[in-house]
């Protein structure tokens, strides 16, 4: 099958509150229509403006609900917590949190100070860990929740020019497996979602190039490239009820390239 299916609709996903990182471009922009596609409640957070604005313009031309958005620099927590804080208080407290936001800058080794490496965490690790102190209160409260952290599998497949970015993603699985025992006894699942090498307009731009091809048609198992919808739909499902069992784990989209 080449074109994208439509969009299975989860009954579950209809009214829920959802929060998404960095979604207002790229494979965040995908998730964030996908679950208003849904019926879902859904707010997200951006460095982008313009972007976000557009995002949530084409949602409403969709016929969907607007969705409750703000730019905000997620290095500053403060910052992001009181968005979250803000959302929850016009949305209702959040049922899923999907952590996706993230910047895979290149650099070298030579090239890396302490400052550039805390500026990388700060937006590839630390968000995470803050935004789901601030949402699981809420999912408490309603007595079950959804946490969707964006991996990579680009560290595992020893993906390279971006060590400080290899880092931050290699360390999403510890904070999906060391949070779930804690998260579960409430029904807060926790899981990790690895994507392979997806189009977005930014890698296109930025990173695509012959020999980026030759290596999509090597690596891969099969032949179409993988998008951000493709991705979405694994975050649909384990936000959904129809993942309530599902906790702890990594699920890969990478069309068979790991
Ligand atoms: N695209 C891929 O091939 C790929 C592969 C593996 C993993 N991933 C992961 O998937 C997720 C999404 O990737 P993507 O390719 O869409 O990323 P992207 O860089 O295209 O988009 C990330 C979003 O975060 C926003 N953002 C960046 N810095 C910010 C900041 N300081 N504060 C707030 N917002 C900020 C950007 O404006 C953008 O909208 C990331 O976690 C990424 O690591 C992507």
């Amino acid at each position: 099958m080449k074109d994208s299916p439509q969009l299975s609709i989860y009954p579950s996903l209809k009214g829920r509150t959802v929060f998404v990182t960095g979604g207002g471009s790229g494979i965040g922009a995908a998730i964030v229509a996908a679950f208003a596609a849904q019926g879902a409640r859904v707010a997200f957070v951006d460095i982008a403006e313009s972007a976000s604005a557009t995002l949530a313009e084409q949602i409403v031309e969709q016929g969907h609900a607007a969705p409750w958005w703000r730019t905000c620099d997620v290095r500053d927590i403060g910052a992001l917590q009181k968005a979250i804080a803000d959302a929850a208080a016009e949305l209702g407290d959040f049922a899923v949190l999907v952590n996706n936001v993230a910047s895979d800058d290149r650099h070298t080794l030579e090239s890396v100070t302490p400052d550039y490496y805390d500026n990388r965490m700060a937006i590839n690790e630390r968000p995470a860990l803050f935004a789901i102190q601030s949402v699981v209160p809420g999912m408490r409260r309603l007595g079950f929740g959804s946490v969707v952290n964006l991996g990579s599998t680009g560290w595992q497949t020893k993906g390279s020019g971006y060590p400080c970015y290899a880092i931050a993603k290699s360390s999403v699985n510890g904070l999906t497996r060391g949070l779930a025992v804690e998260l579960g006894k409430d029904r807060i699942r926790i899981n990790t979602v690895s994507p392979g090498w997806v189009m977005t307009d930014r890698q296109v731009t930025l990173w695509l190039d012959d020999e980026g091809e030759q290596s999509l048609k090597r690596n891969q198992c099969l032949p179409d490239k993988l998008l951000p919808e493709d991705i979405a739909r694994m975050v649909l499902f384990l936000a959904s009820d129809d993942a309530k069992m599902c906790t702890a784990q990594e699920f890969t989209v990478d069309a068979g390239w790991t």
